[in-house]
């Protein structure tokens, strides 16, 4: 059945900000140490860092990057990991020995090299609002007081000018150290924002939240005149305790309602006349959740085998396939399609782990996902616009891993434009396992050369290994088109017309 698709530039939905396409790095297992930060490797330039993996981040436009954490940050303490003497410390979040020697200083330079955005989340686990009210003045005051003199001290004249910051991680949720209740929540969250923007009112400013009513009730009346965010996080495929990662089919019954926590904080800010004032920030995302057994439980685990060592099975690159370039690609589109209200998004985490990016000593590996990022950054365009069915859409019915089925659409199609320069990109997500789709894409009196980039393997389960590339992106030249267009769209594949 061809399936008919309409675009209507004129109909303008919004224009996204950059920053959905955002990153996420955390103290975690392989991201920071032996990952990004790996001095004395041949690979790392004279601060340390590695250059292959920077390059690679700069590729896909990486706008914001979101740091220390994650759980880490819940009994972190930023002032033993800046100046001469770092001293180790146990990092209790995730218990292992952190060195301190990739601080705040650190962490600003790597942005400057990434060119990108620093984003720091703050411990509201254990920490203060002083401490982090001093996080901010290190960080943004020109000279006054104490800490801003430090960062001097420490060889940085100027201020850092941290624009976005976020109160706490996910302090809702039991597993977190310096866990809140609601009503907890509000009143102290309304306390930290408050030093923090008398250091600075010129920062944007965030806190940890969930689709959850009466958390976000709390943390607005107390402390929404002083948000301009409001943080949540998800996972689908949970893993942290068994890694028995979702096959093809359970993954595209996760892509049915990818945007329901979007709806639901957004009806809860309308509901408080809020949504004009506070974006969504949603801050952490993947569909894999990562893998990290005995640690987020009551009992933790014992011996290092039982807590420690499974770490390495997120780094087994096979797990990534085209399920998670599809996944990715419907919840960039979502992501897109809601640009009035989520301002940010991170993708958790960048490297290793569950990331788009995958390192070892010898080099790094461009995961199904990181392509999906390429082609939405350097392809697609800044203004979303209209695009319907002009008849019934093909559906098909999956079976999720928790065996309920699902019915989602086969097909997850957003249409963009440029707010400076002339031409369509439309991104076509073919969901389907087997079967290929046939469109006939419509698109008024706009004519020009159609290319349409494909990114997919020879299956479904394709992935990229050191030495094993079978997913990448493809060009295919369609030739002149003028208003409308047919196309034969692969199974288990992501595309980019542009014309
Ligand atoms: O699994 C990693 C953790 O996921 C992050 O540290 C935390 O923010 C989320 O629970």
């Amino acid at each position: 059945m061809v399936q008919k698709i309409s675009v209507n530039q004129r109909r303008e939905i919004g224009k996204r900000s950059p920053l959905i396409y955002g990153q996420f790095i955390e103290h975690f297992h392989r991201q920071i140490y032996d990952g990004i930060y790996d001095p004395g490797n041949s690979l790392s330039d004279e601060d340390g860092f590695r250059t292959d993996i920077i390059e690679a981040m700069k590729k896909i436009g990486t706008p914001v990057l979101r740091w220390p954490g994650g759980c880490f940050v819940s009994s972190y303490h930023w002032k033993k990991a800046v100046g001469e003497n770092r001293t180790p410390f146990f990092d209790k979040a995730w218990r292992v020995e952190d060195s301190n020697s990739f601080g705040t200083d650190e962490y600003i330079k790597l942005c400057r090299k990434l060119n990108c955005e620093p984003y720091i989340c703050t411990n509201a686990g254990t920490g203060t609002a002083e401490e982090m009210s001093d996080w901010v003045e290190y960080c943004n005051l020109e000279q006054e007081g104490e800490y801003a003199k430090w960062r001097i001290a420490n060889g940085n004249p100027e201020p850092y000018h941290v624009k976005y910051w976020s109160i706490g991680n996910e302090n809702y949720g039991f597993w977190e150290i310096g866990a809140k209740s609601a009503e907890e929540w509000g009143r102290l969250t309304a306390e930290l924002a408050k030093m923090m923007k008398h250091v600075d009112p010129s920062i944007e400013l965030s806190a940890a939240a969930l689709a959850d009513i009466s958390w976000n009730i709390n943390l607005l009346r107390h402390c929404g005149p002083f948000l301009d965010w409001i943080s949540i996080h998800q996972y689908w495929d949970m893993m942290p305790q068994i890694n028995n990662p979702a096959s093809y089919e359970q993954c595209m019954a996760f892509t049915d309602q990818i945007d329901r926590s979007v709806c639901e904080v957004r009806g809860i800010l309308t509901a408080m006349r809020l949504e004009h004032k506070i974006k969504i920030a949603f801050d952490e995302w993947n569909l894999r959740s990562w893998h990290h057994p005995n640690v987020h439980t009551i009992e933790q685990g014992r011996s290092k085998e039982e807590y420690l060592t499974p770490r390495d099975k997120n780094d087994d690159n096979s797990t990534y396939t085209m399920a998670d370039a599809v996944f990715t690609a419907c919840f960039l589109n979502a992501m897109n399609r809601n640009c009035d209200i989520v301002g940010m998004a991170n993708f958790a985490p960048v490297l290793n782990t569950r990331g788009c990016i995958y390192s070892d000593k010898s080099g790094i590996v461009l995961r199904s996902t990181y392509y999906v990022f390429d082609l939405y950054v350097n392809y697609m365009g800044d203004i979303v616009i209209d695009t319907w069915e002009r008849d019934e859409a093909s559906h098909m019915t999956v079976t999720g891993k928790n065996g309920t089925a699902a019915d989602v659409k086969i097909l997850d199609i957003l249409a963009t434009k440029w707010s400076d320069r002339p031409g369509i990109a439309v991104a076509i997500v073919n969901k389907h396992v087997s079967e290929a789709q046939h469109i006939e894409l419509e698109f008024g009196g706009l004519e020009g050369q159609a290319v349409l980039y494909t990114l997919n393997g020879p299956s479904e389960d394709s992935y990229n290994d050191m030495d094993n590339k079978q997913v990448e992106i493809v060009r295919h030249n369609l030739g002149q088109a003028a208003g409308k267009l047919s196309l034969v769209i692969q199974p288990h594949s992501v595309n980019v017309l542009q014309i």
